[in-house]
């Protein structure tokens, strides 16, 4: 089973392993900090780098294999010219909207490792949602003979969903930071007691991140099989938001219980 990672790793990169493990007998994990999924406007070098520390994390928890490319060897052309992979519609919506390019540069590292690892199983987090539909839609659509595997998201005791990027937060920002589950948390409840039209429970949402402090960039109630606008009567949805806390962004999304 293989794990994907940009390193930098926290519990729940952690968790991931851990499925990796209930699932097949040799765990690999790659770290590789893409430049192909960093915009133009992102800083890959700010990114944080701790491999050394990831290494005894994973040995630790049972990895069997960390595999460490460099550039060159994922990109030996030069990262402009290589052929890449791009799953449409799910790219360009809610994140990929900020980000342009970030979903192709994400599917693309992760059809190349995949090649090279050559998994019977592949595991990612569910708190990237978009990034995990957009690579179950190529593996579907390439004929990758992979499982791919969704691992719950893992969240600080006070909510916060556990991301690399929470390190970047001030100790202000860390108190504020668990409101966007909060917020999400209430409008799932709202959507899940019919308590509204769902554009207008979208952006009371908006009201609410803005007013704890943070710049919301979405706040999106879409069908969880594809993240698409729900058609009437949709009974599977997931909200899914992305804001920023000073020069950070966070993303964080949770699954409404219609019964
Ligand atoms: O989720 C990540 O860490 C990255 O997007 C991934 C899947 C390792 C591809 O670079």
């Amino acid at each position: 089973a293989f794990v994907p990672t940009m390193g930098n790793l926290h519990e729940g990169h952690l968790k991931l392993v851990d499925a990796a493990r209930a699932e097949a007998d040799r765990v690999v994990v790659s770290i590789f900090v893409n430049p192909l999924q960093f915009g133009a406007n992102e800083d890959i070098a700010a990114y944080p780098r701790t491999a050394r520390q990831d290494g005894e994390l994973l040995q630790q928890r049972g990895a069997d294999l960390l595999f460490l490319p460099t550039v060159a060897e994922i990109y030996p052309a030069g990262k402009e010219a290589v052929a890449f992979v791009e799953v449409p519609r799910i790219s360009n919506i809610l994140c990929g909207t900020s980000r342009p390019g970030h979903f192709r540069g994400v599917t693309t590292v992760v059809a190349k490792l995949f090649n090279m690892v050559q998994p019977d199983v592949a595991i990612f987090g569910e708190k990237d949602l978009q990034q995990l539909i957009a690579i179950q839609r190529m593996v579907s659509d390439l004929n990758f003979p992979i499982k791919i595997v969704g691992v719950a998201i893992m969240r600080e005791s006070d909510g916060l969903a556990m991301s690399s990027r929470n390190s970047y937060l001030s100790g202000s920002e860390r108190t504020v930071a668990p409101q966007l589950n909060k917020i999400v948390a209430g409008l799932a409840k709202k959507v899940a007691n019919n308590a509204g039209d769902l554009l207008q429970l979208e952006q009371q949402a908006v009201t609410e991140i803005n007013a704890a402090g943070f710049k919301s960039e979405y706040v999106a109630i879409r069908s969880t099989v594809d993240l698409s606008e729900p058609a009437a009567g949709e009974r599977q949805l997931t909200i899914l938001v992305a804001a920023w806390l000073g020069s950070t962004r966070l993303i964080d999304n949770m699954a409404v219980c219609l019964d």
